[in-house]
């Protein structure tokens, strides 16, 4: 039987009853922009990340949009992000005018490295947007002491980490500004794109509200350029149904990764395959799962081709740092050297961890490892880097 990545109909199977009655009154009241579905999601979720605020929005990519318009940040200005994430968090730096600069990641949790955003910074630095990678929060007591020195903002991408915590503190609340993605895949998804800004800044979340309608207070008075970036009164409805199970969901991940750990180490593969680990004072809520096969590319392709044919769903986030691709060209902090980003997109690859994942299938997929690395003795594997393409 095929394994997938995620299994959403699984998911879907569990909450269908209270799904068809949410969208049914939706569609009943025939109120499909904003309003009290909204607001109710909104209140919820502020108080699930313990934050003041949450302004429901369209994307995770609009949520770190919308951040750095209600920030101010433009042409000019410098913004301080991962090399290695999803495009988005770069993406969005350079639409609002502003250089994005690249610094390098820790290979123990895949996020920025607080060493690296020290010697990044210049009088234009305006943010730090650290990313909480596959699930885990960055090291947000280094940057917010970087940040605080030069009082500049610190923007969490926690569009992989709802729930996530740092010293019981949970993502979101660690900075001025967390955004989230609700896309299918995230452990809070949407039934399409959807996504959240928190703050506890009352003035910011003032602003963001205003920047999510195209900066229009009182109606048709427009204080700034915003946009369109409202999210359906549909997908809150369904987020906020999904929002009291995520506690269970995320801990039905966390338990599939200690039994990974367990199945792993019975396998004897722990010397060919780097495990994620959670550090301490954090709660990793696995979003992704991802193995790193220190060996190199090739091995860790071979481990994917092995896996697939197999009829197990894995994917590899990201094969190309951020500094690396085409678009950015003309970056001038692309030119750096980002050795531990490049170690990550050549040596990772991400398994099934969903809640729904059984203790027979996780051993399905151990075994295919194990069988894949049986194959390919490490001497004879070429270490094959992005650096050296
Ligand atoms: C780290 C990160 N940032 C931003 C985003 C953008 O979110 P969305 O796809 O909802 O626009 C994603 C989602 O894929 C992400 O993983």
């Amino acid at each position: 039987m095929a394994i997938p990545l995620l299994d959403l109909k699984a998911q879907y199977a569990t909450i269908k009853d209270e799904i068809l009655q949410v969208t049914e009154a939706v569609f009943e009241s025939q109120a499909f922009i904003l309003g009290k579905r909204v607001e109710e999601f909104e209140g919820h979720f502020a108080a699930y990340c313990s934050s003041g605020y949450a302004v429901g929005v369209s994307s995770g990519t609009d949520a770190l949009l919308v951040a750095l318009m209600a920030l101010q940040i433009g042409p000019g200005d410098e913004v301080i992000v991962p090399a290695y994430s999803f495009f988005a968090t770069a993406g969005v730096v350079d639409r609002v005018g502003a250089t994005p600069v690249f610094v390098d990641i820790k290979l123990d949790d895949y996020n920025i490295d607080p060493a690296a955003i020290a010697a990044a910074m210049t009088p234009r630095t305006r943010a730090i947007m650290p990313v909480h990678l596959y699930g885990q929060t960055a090291d947000m007591d280094a940057i917010d002491a970087l940040a605080r020195r030069r009082e500049i903002a610190v923007i969490e991408d926690a569009a992989q980490a709802v729930g996530a915590e740092l010293g019981g503190r949970r993502a979101g609340s660690l900075s001025e500004l967390g955004c989230f993605s609700f896309f299918p895949s995230k452990n809070l998804g949407a039934f399409g794109d959807a996504g959240a800004v928190t703050t506890s800044d009352e003035a910011l979340a003032g602003k963001l509200f205003d920047y999510r309608v195209h900066g229009m207070r009182p109606k048709y008075f427009h204080r700034y350029v915003g946009g369109n970036f409202r999210i359906d009164a549909l997908q809150a409805a369904i987020l906020d149904i999904k929002l009291r199970h995520l506690e269970e969901w995320s801990e039905g991940r966390r338990r599939n990764a200690a039994h990974y750990r367990t199945l792993f180490g019975e396998a004897g593969l722990r010397d060919r395959i780097v495990l994620p680990s959670e550090l301490r004072g954090r709660r990793h809520v696995f979003n992704q799962y991802v193995v790193r096969f220190p060996e190199g590319r090739v091995v860790r392709d071979r481990v994917l081709e092995h896996l697939r044919n197999d009829g197990i769903g894995c994917e590899v986030y990201y094969p190309l740092t951020l500094p690396r691709q085409e678009c950015f060209a003309n970056v001038p902090s692309a030119r750096g050297t980002f050795p531990q980003s490049d170690a990550a997109a050549d040596q990772t690859l991400a398994i099934p961890v969903y809640p729904e994942l059984t203790e027979g299938q996780m051993a399905e997929v151990v075994e295919s490892i194990g069988k894949a690395l049986r194959g390919s003795a490490g001497a004879e594997t070429a270490r094959v880097s992005n650096a050296a393409r």
